[in-house]
């Protein structure tokens, strides 16, 4: 009897996401940074991959997304896909790599996509980075907007508190989902906003919207580290934990070392 080849599993594109929309199927998405993580989370089934600038937070200890620079985003994607069969891979411009001009957004996203080999970029904002987004579009790179809380401006706001309560930044942020989708967008995540809100942008848009704090749209992400349960200080509400790592690992640590100081660890069998 012949083994049969398993069929080779099919990358989702920014195609499949859209159909994914139409046909009500929600869409899973998490942040990797590195390549044995991603490529767990890829075999168990994830549908998006955000080489995100959260990078900053929980791989570098940086308070905010700030100082992370282009080429530690490009060393973070590059291990991110090396490990993705499956996954479309979508990598976070960092700040100060696309405020400039909408050139240098171009670059910024042609290093991106050159050098690590991802499949489309994600950018913060509205309006006001239109330029980029349509510079970046019309070089073939795939766009996913930003919107509600974008941390890249947690100086402008002064807080990580849910954005879009006020009538004036709502209106505005159901006009800036309708101009990113018009610029062609493939997707727009939402942060940290009112979950009626929400559902009303992703009514009011073809492109799927991904939620995070942002209650049932069209999908939903989160920060590994913080749904594993690697982080333990952050704990906003919309944040449910799958794991309890932290506890899982210091216990194997804790274990480790006591195995170590007593000589239980190496046992004859794992000696050559
Ligand atoms: O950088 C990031 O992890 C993100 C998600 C929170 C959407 O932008």
């Amino acid at each position: 009897m012949s083994v049969q080849p398993k069929p080779e599993r099919k990358r989702i594109t920014t195609h499949q996401l859209q159909e994914m929309k139409g046909r009500g199927e929600k869409i899973a998405m998490l942040t990797a940074y590195d390549y044995s993580m991603a490529r767990i989370i890829d075999r168990a089934g994830i549908d998006i991959i955000l080489v995100g600038d959260s990078a900053s937070n929980v791989m570098a200890g940086n308070e905010t997304t700030l100082p992370i620079t282009l080429d530690q985003m490009i060393y973070h994607a590059t291990s991110v896909v090396k490990a993705v069969k499956r996954a479309l891979v979508v990598v976070d411009i960092p700040f100060g790599y696309y405020q400039g001009s909408s050139g240098e957004a171009l670059r910024s996203s042609i290093r991106i996509m050159k050098e690590s080999g991802a499949h489309a970029v994600k950018i913060e904002g509205g309006s006001e980075v239109k330029d980029s987004v349509l510079r970046i579009l019309s070089a073939g790179v795939p766009v996913m907007g930003h919107l509600g809380l974008t941390p890249q401006s947690i100086y402008k706001f002064g807080t990580y508190t849910v954005r879009a309560r006020e009538e004036s930044e709502a209106v505005k942020l159901v006009e800036d989902a309708k101009l990113l989708e018009e610029c062609g967008c493939f997707a727009l995540v939402l942060e940290k906003i009112p979950a009626a809100l929400a559902e009303k942008v992703a009514k009011q848009v073809r492109i799927p919207v991904i939620g995070i704090g942002a209650g049932s749209v069209d999908g939903q992400v989160l920060v590994m580290q913080d749904m594993l349960g690697i982080t333990q200080e952050f704990k906003p509400r919309f944040l449910r934990r799958y794991a309890d790592l932290s506890s899982v690992v210091t216990g194997a640590v804790q274990q480790y070392v006591k195995d170590v100081k007593s000589s239980a660890f190496p046992n004859e069998e794992e000696k050559y």
